[in-house]
């Protein structure tokens, strides 16, 4: 569809970015970038016309469109343009330009070559600026030595890049990490892109290689302000991998004292799910170091979220109280309901929750084990 829409159109299109490199390096992969030489929106509106089940929306100022289908899987469209930033870390300011400038304006060698899709040179890889032979060398190279600068995001691009292939930072443009990170232009992102940024990491395989990137190289301590106990150390038994973005996130932060973690939420923007999941550890934690009741343990434990749980009780001061009240909660095995207790002539009102709370003690004490000797207790 893509190619006879180019001819159509009349105009040269092109695959770039992370599809292209992950397809020489045989990685599957979902995104696909497309750059069209010439209107990029017009190239789209196009498009659509073969592909009736997507969704088109269009972003004027950055000269960019999104074909987005109903399984969520979606297509990027732009005009191959040229971005220039007016201070660092700002959003680009976009003007249109040809190829070889869309590919020069791209973070690293690797994400900057494009394959062509026009029927007489369909297939054809366009490599200006030696993507091929870095992916060979295995080997992350700026495109020009003011990148970091223009966008800071991609110094933790930089690292999630090497960290995911196992690559190794060109030497010049590791020299220019560092003089980067030192001289501070990470202030000038805003937090919500370095959250994105921190996030996307947190959900890569290999997060924790960098995590202890972030810290080794100093990144982390530049945007955080000072050195916090993060912990990216877990045995290589561990089953990590398979760990949900909450849970990996709240490890990373299970070392450190509630104060600081609460310090560290103000340099971040994090989503409601992963806030509400942080703050409820930090309560949490607090709330256990205290002496506690079944019942109120009960109430802490099976309450939470599974991975905060999960999190605190590979802490050695609280897992074994944390295996108590998950043990006393199997015992359960509750037959009665607000709604049976109104059958049973209850009036309703908070006294309906007291009842069942009576009965849930119950249980968890194994003063019963019967739906019969439940209705003792309501009697009670
Ligand atoms: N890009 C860039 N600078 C950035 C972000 C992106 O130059 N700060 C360019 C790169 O050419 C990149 C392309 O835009 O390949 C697409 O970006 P994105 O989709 O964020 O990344 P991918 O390279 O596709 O990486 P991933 O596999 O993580 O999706």
């Amino acid at each position: 569809a893509v190619r006879d829409t180019a001819e159509e159109e009349g105009c040269s299109v092109y695959l770039v970015g992370g599809f292209v490199r992950d397809l020489l390096l045989f990685v599957p992969t979902q995104d696909l970038d497309f750059v069209v030489e010439g209107s990029g929106g017009q190239f789209a509106t196009a498009l659509m016309k073969r592909m009736p089940d997507g969704k088109l929306t269009q972003h004027i100022q950055f000269g960019t469109a999104q074909i987005i289908f109903p399984d969520g899987s979606h297509l990027d469209v732009a005009s191959t343009r040229w971005e220039y930033y007016s201070f660092p870390g700002a959003l680009p300011q976009v003007e249109e330009s040809c190829l070889r400038d869309d590919l020069f304006r791209r973070d690293f060698t690797i994400n900057s070559m494009a394959i062509c899709l026009n029927a007489e040179h369909y297939g054809e890889l366009v490599d200006y600026y030696g993507g091929k032979r870095d992916l060979q060398q295995r080997k992350i190279r700026f495109l020009h030595n003011i990148s970091f600068i223009d966008d800071p995001t991609r110094m933790l691009r930089a690292i999630r890049f090497s960290e995911r292939y196992q690559f190794d930072l060109d030497k010049e443009t590791r020299e220019a990490l560092y003089t980067a990170i030192e001289s501070g232009v990470l202030s000038k992102l805003s937090v919500e892109r370095f959250t994105e940024e921190i996030l996307l990491i947190f959900k890569e395989i290999n997060y924790l290689g960098m995590g202890r990137a972030l810290i080794s190289s100093g990144l982390f301590k530049a945007w955080f302000g000072k050195e916090y106990d993060w912990n990216f150390d877990f045995e290589e038994q561990e089953d990590c991998a398979s760990w949900s973005l909450n849970t990996r996130w709240l490890m990373a932060l299970s070392k450190m004292d509630s104060i600081a973690i609460c310090k560290l939420l103000e340099r971040v923007c994090l989503n409601k799910s992963l806030r509400d999941d942080t703050m409820t550890f930090v309560r949490m934690r607090e709330a256990l170091k205290e002496p506690l009741t079944l019942s109120e343990l009960d109430r802490l434990v099976n309450k939470a979220p599974k991975g905060v749980v999960m999190v605190l009780a590979r802490d050695g001061r609280f897992s074994k109280l944390i295996e108590e009240a998950l043990e006393a909660s199997q015992r359960i095995n509750m037959s009665l309901d607000g709604k049976a207790l109104l059958e049973m002539g209850i009036k309703e009102g908070p006294g309906i929750g007291e009842i069942l709370d009576r009965v849930r003690m119950a249980w968890l004490e194994g003063r019963i084990c019967t739906a019969e000797e439940e209705k003792g207790i309501v009697r009670q």
